[in-house]
């Protein structure tokens, strides 16, 4: 769907990503760690249309999106990619239902997606907190709001920089199985920059940025490809949902999981 191709960004003299390729597939978790400065950010943002790279490509569905007119490329950026940050990145003066519904307000290109709001406010569990403004929320609410805020266009494609960084553990627990359960009922596909090793075990692909080349990954044993047993809609919804079962490559003679989905 995004394909990287051949990328090179240099800042002055320095040369920060040298030739890389990579792609995007689809309702895939792909993971990209690395040291600080390595260049992750910088890849985010070339692959969101926000960065043109010194030399290379990146085509999606085909088309290079720095060919395009800053028009078209802002339409891109709008409806096809959704970012969450560390520090969530909230307007302080907004509540969480305004933070959410702002996508649709400043988008000229999104069509009425305000009745979905409240869909996301019930499938993430906000009911309790959605009047209340950023600074009197947590840390996973106010992570639960951005992820709200950035699939309320109906993105392909969510790009997260360091969306557990700044949570505790059981909480950075709750976003990365909510993002796993995004990913299977919304059909988004997640580009995750992160030091948070259990993010392994809802990815698809896991890439590494050492000496500003990606280099993909094999999967440490323990972490081998699978579901968490449990997802976070499990725990926050009451009602009975449809349990369907979940299909992992390398988890063929093992018991398949079971989560509860849409
Ligand atoms: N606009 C810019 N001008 C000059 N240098 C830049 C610019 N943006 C990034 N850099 C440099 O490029 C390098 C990579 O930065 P980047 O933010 O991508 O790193 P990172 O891997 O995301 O690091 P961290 O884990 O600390 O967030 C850094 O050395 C940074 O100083
Ligand atoms: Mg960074």
């Amino acid at each position: 769907m995004l394909s990287v191709q051949n990328v090179s960004m240099s800042f002055k003299e320095r040369n920060v990503l040298n030739n890389i390729t990579f792609t995007v597939k689809e309702n895939t978790i792909n993971i990209i760690m690395g040291k600080s400065g390595s260049g992750k950010s910088t890849l985010l943002g070339i692959m969101s249309g926000l960065l043109k790279p010194t030399s290379g490509q990146v085509l999606f569905m085909g088309n290079d999106i720095y060919r395009w007119g800053d028009f078209r490329r802002s339409r891109f950026r709008n409806k096809t990619i959704g970012f969450v940050f560390q520090f969530f990145n909230l307007l302080p003066d907004l509540t969480a239902y305004q933070n959410i519904l702002y996508p649709t307000i400043i988008n000229p290109f999104s069509q009425n997606r305000r009745k979905d709001v409240d869909y996301l406010i019930e499938y993430l569990g906000l009911e309790r907190i959605i009047h209340n403004y950023p600074r009197t929320l947590s840390g996973g609410e106010l992570q639960r709001v951005a992820i709200a805020r950035a699939i309320i266009n109906r993105p392909k494609i969510v790009m997260a920089d360091e969306p557990t960084g700044n949570l505790d553990d059981d909480t950075a627990d709750q976003i990365i199985s909510l993002f796993n359960d995004i990913r299977k009922t919304q059909g988004i596909a997640f580009v995750v920059v992160t030091h948070e090793t259990r993010f392994l075990n809802i990815a698809d692909t896991y890439y590494r940025i050492e000496n500003s080349t990606l280099i993909k990954q094999p999967f440490p044993s323990e972490t081998s490809t699978h579901a968490p047993s449990t997802t976070f809609l499990d725990n926050q919804r009451k009602q009975p949902r449809r349990l369907i079962a979940i299909k992992s490559p390398q988890q063929s003679k093992k018991p398949k999981k079971r989560v509860i989905a849409d």
